[in-house]
């Protein structure tokens, strides 16, 4: 279990670091590898005063550069770490900070009314009704929770990194040195065509990075709009449409929080029956359940749970030239990549001209996905296409109540005085329980109704169900240069060692033998799991697990450090202590040294 220390580190106040600030040699504990040579980024919240919510956290970025230069010579003699932590320059903020008051409804905290009482709330209520008649809620632009390497042209090729959340306003572009705020990039649907109020914190990366997708939504009565967009170049950030996916039920859109997609040409969204609550989506669930005027507040933050509804699964074929390609780096640019072959058969392309729908009976909840690969059909068995993806799945979303404030810091008291009556999500003191497990959809056997999917199976479980520490997986990644493989053999996950109310623990999952591996700093709590291979030109054997895994860790006695992991021993090989507390992160990335120095990212 974390201790209390831990804990006030996770959901405490980022201070602000300009940078980057040099460590002083001391701040390295072991043998940092030479040749480790780039920066660990990450986003999450840096501010909860008169927050509820772990997701609601005003943002915060925070920047580790490891043997950059300045003296390091990369031969690991001169161990050099940087460091560099600011809080996102946005609306919400500047807001907060005027009036000393939430200013914007974030996932689980609304704005307090005014004037307070039911003349407050009606006027509220009124005004957020108005806002969605007109299409245009205020939401919030807090963009917390992801990190994405782009270039645009303006910038001059200096390297920026996109700080997103869960609205299209929630985008703003960073410098990747500073972490200074550059500027608000909210996308423009009058121009691009491309509506919706809502999207995911978590863009596709396809074709080495260079093509990003994703998808908005429209509501009530809407869907997912899929779209796609470059990261770099001239059109960078420019959406196009590509897919338009109408909701399961036209009151009650489902939540989805991220989607796997590969270079073979598909999206896959997973949605499980975890549909929001208008009502609470627009008021706030909490401000209903406190007794505001209108009854009937959701039991998950501002969503329904209908497991009997199952999950439906959505097979997006996206065009060719996302499909273009096998082998990414080091090639030419993204016009003669465009204007390759697809990689897909001609039969396939066939079948893939429409989205394909499935249902799996079973639900299941998740948040994140790992690894998505194609299996191409075999004539010598008569076996169709096959895309598989892998998912880390929960029985249901109580992992959402579970990460409310309230039972976070109160650690292990009993469950009666920490979850207040919330609903079905708790059980016990314990984290929810989470398995890595592989979906497998035969693409020759979908549905193109989506009133009418297709049966699918539930997804498999990959590892072995008598390992202690196999009932929790979160944040699931992989090694980059095997994504989208089939032969991929291992996964990088957030464990839980219990007893505890959070994810407490790394785990290296082998998918092969279903066996796993677990580090963990007791008493403290890390965060995503980032991977960095070893390259040919670092000495790297091309083995998948030849590499590090990093990841930030709030450290028992508070503070927090960045761990190393030998990611095929399995074992800490250095630790970078940090000069400030690092709250919860959400997601984040590795910039190698040279790419970031020529305007390229992770
Ligand atoms: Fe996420």
């Amino acid at each position: 279990m974390p201790t209390d220390a831990c804990r006030a580190t996770l959901v405490g106040a980022a201070r602000e670091v300009p940078g980057p600030q040099p460590l002083p040699p001391s701040a390295v504990q072991g043998e940092l590898p030479g040749w480790l040579r780039g920066a660990l980024v990450a986003n999450g919240g840096g501010d909860y005063d008169g927050m509820l919510h772990l997701f609601d956290g005003l943002a915060s970025v925070v920047r580790v550069g490891l043997n950059e230069g300045g003296g390091g010579d990369g031969d690991g003699s001169k161990s050099i770490a940087t460091f560099a932590q600011r809080m996102l320059r946005t609306q919400a903020r500047e807001r907060k900070a005027a009036t000393g008051k939430v200013a914007y409804r974030e996932f689980a905290t609304s704005p307090p009314v005014d004037p307070p009482g039911l003349a407050g709330e009606a006027r509220a209520l009124f005004s957020q009704l108005a806002q969605l008649a007109s299409g245009s809620p205020q939401f919030t632009d807090n963009a917390s929770v992801n990190l994405i390497p782009v270039e645009v042209p303006a910038a001059g090729g200096r390297p920026l990194l996109l700080a997103v959340s869960e609205t299209p306003g929630a985008s703003y572009l960073v410098d990747a040195r500073t972490l200074e705020t550059v500027r608000h990039a909210a996308p423009d649907a009058e121009a691009d065509g491309v509506p919706g109020m809502l999207t995911t914190a978590h863009p596709a990366r396809l074709r080495g990075g260079r093509e990003l997708v994703n998808f908005t939504r429209t509501l009530p009565f809407g869907g997912m709009h899929v779209y796609r967009m470059a990261s770099s170049g001239r059109d960078a950030l420019k959406r196009e449409a590509v897919a338009f996916i109408p909701d399961r039920r036209k009151m009650s859109p489902t939540w989805v929080h991220d989607f796997a997609a590969t270079d073979d040409g598909y999206a896959v969204i997973v949605e499980p029956p975890l549909y929001m609550n208008l009502a609470s989506l627009m008021i706030g669930g909490d401000r209903q359940r406190k007794g505001g005027i209108v009854p009937g507040a959701s039991d998950f933050v501002f969503m329904d749970w209908r497991p009997e509804d199952g999950v439906r699964v959505a097979v997006v074929p996206l065009p060719a030239a996302a499909a273009a390609g096998e082998e990414e780096e080091g090639e030419g640019e993204g016009a003669e990549k465009a204007a390759a072959a697809p990689a897909i058969p001609k039969q396939q392309q066939q079948q893939q001209k429409k989205t394909l729908y499935f249902l799996v009976p079973q639900a299941f909840f998740a948040f994140h996905f790992g690894n998505c690969f194609l299996v191409k059909a075999d004539a010598a068995t008569g076996g169709g296409p096959q895309l598989c993806v892998d998912v880390a799945a929960y029985d249901d979303p109580a992992i959402l109540n579970d990460l409310r404030l309230a039972p976070l810091l109160a650690g292990g008291r009993p469950l009666g005085e920490r979850r207040g009556g919330h609903g079905p999500g708790g059980r016990s003191g314990e984290v929810s329980r989470s398995r890595y497990a592989r979906l497998t959809i035969p693409l020759d056997r979908g549905s193109t109704d989506p009133s009418s999917p297709a049966p699918l199976a539930p997804p498999v479980p990959l590892t072995r169900p008598d390992a202690p520490d196999a009932d929790f997986a979160e944040f699931p990644t992989l090694n980059p240069r095997f994504r989208g493989r089939a032969d991929s053999r291992y996964a990088y996950v957030l464990n839980a060692v219990r007893p505890t109310n959070m994810g407490n623990a790394l785990a290296k999952l082998d998918l092969a033998t279903g066996e796993s591996k677990t580090w963990r700093e007791p008493g403290g709590a890390p965060g995503e799991p980032v991977f960095v291979p070893r390259g040919a030109a670092e000495g790297g054997t091309g083995a998948e697990d030849d590499g590090v895994v990093l990841a930030f860790v709030a450290a028992p006695e508070g503070g927090s450090f960045v761990v190393v992991l030998d990611a095929r021993e399995w074992r800490e090989v250095a630790r970078v202590r940090l000069p400030a507390g690092v709250p919860y992160r959400f997601h984040g990335g590795w910039m190698p040294a040279a790419a970031a120095a020529a305007g390229g990212g992770a």
